[in-house]
């Protein structure tokens, strides 16, 4: 039975009004990557990334599920064969549109963690500098996220369904961070699709690409997905 690896980026939940990073007025052209996304940047200023994820995490509770998000929870739940979610996103949007067992390769916004024992909480709806942590102690408690220079989450789970995919789609994302970017290289034996906006920096290494907002194609290509069978 064919086995359908999905990887999104923030191009997905753009039309539920969370930001993305690379477009015009993303959120890469009002901050530094370095200053808010490094660990770098979190010893020199806490406060500083504290409150970007803080404003992040207070948008992606209000932020609702568009048709994208929803049409991929219906394809898991349609699909007689695996359907894998990997994400960059740190929303939950996928979540909340009904998805299941989402692999969030940069952590959470809803993640809390301490940078000196490890244990993982839920974070607060602001969290503050110096905050504790509930099982050391410390006051090192940090956004669950994965910064620029640390290792992705889940790669091993991923680099084996990726292996196994019989169809690999990357939906709204701009293929220009790694290790996501070469997911598409990883899926050798499969059918691979790119839904986006406009071509991304991976698009020659895709068989079939689909552009156009993620609310329109993604559906659209759900249904043609489904129908096939
Ligand atoms: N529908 C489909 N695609 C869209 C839409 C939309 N409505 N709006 C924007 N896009 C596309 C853009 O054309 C772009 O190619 O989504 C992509 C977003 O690219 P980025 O902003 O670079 O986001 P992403 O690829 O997810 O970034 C990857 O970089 O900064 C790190 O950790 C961060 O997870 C992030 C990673």
């Amino acid at each position: 039975m064919q086995k359908i690896v999905i990887l999104t980026g923030a191009g997905i939940s753009a039309e539920s009004g969370l930001g993305t990073f690379r477009d015009e007025g993303g959120l890469w052209s009002q901050h530094r990557i370095e200053d808010v996304a490094t660990p770098e940047g979190f010893a020199r200023d806490p406060a500083l990334v504290q409150g970007f994820y803080n404003a992040r995490r207070a948008q992606a509770v209000d932020a609702r599920p568009n048709p994208a998000h929803e049409a991929l929870a219906r394809l898991q739940r349609d699909w007689p064969g695996e359907v894998v979610i990997v994400t960059q996103n740190v929303d939950d949007l996928h979540e909340k549109g009904g998805a299941r067992d989402v692999l969030h390769m940069h952590g959470t916004l809803a993640g809390a963690l301490c940078g000196a024992c490890g244990h993982r909480w839920s974070a607060p709806a602001e969290m503050a500098v110096g905050e504790t942590c509930p099982e050391c102690n410390a006051p090192r408690a940090r956004p669950d996220v994965v910064w620029f220079g640390e290792m992705p989450y889940h790669m091993d789970e991923i680099f084996a369904h990726l292996q196994e995919a019989t169809l690999f789609a990357a939906i709204g994302t701009s293929g220009q961070v790694y290790p996501a970017a070469a997911f598409v290289e990883e899926a050798v034996g499969a059918h691979r699709v790119e839904l986006n906006l406009e071509p991304s920096a991976a698009v020659s290494r895709f068989d079939e690409t689909r552009f156009g907002p993620a609310s329109r194609t993604v559906p659209d290509w759900v249904e043609e997905v489904l129908a096939r069978g």
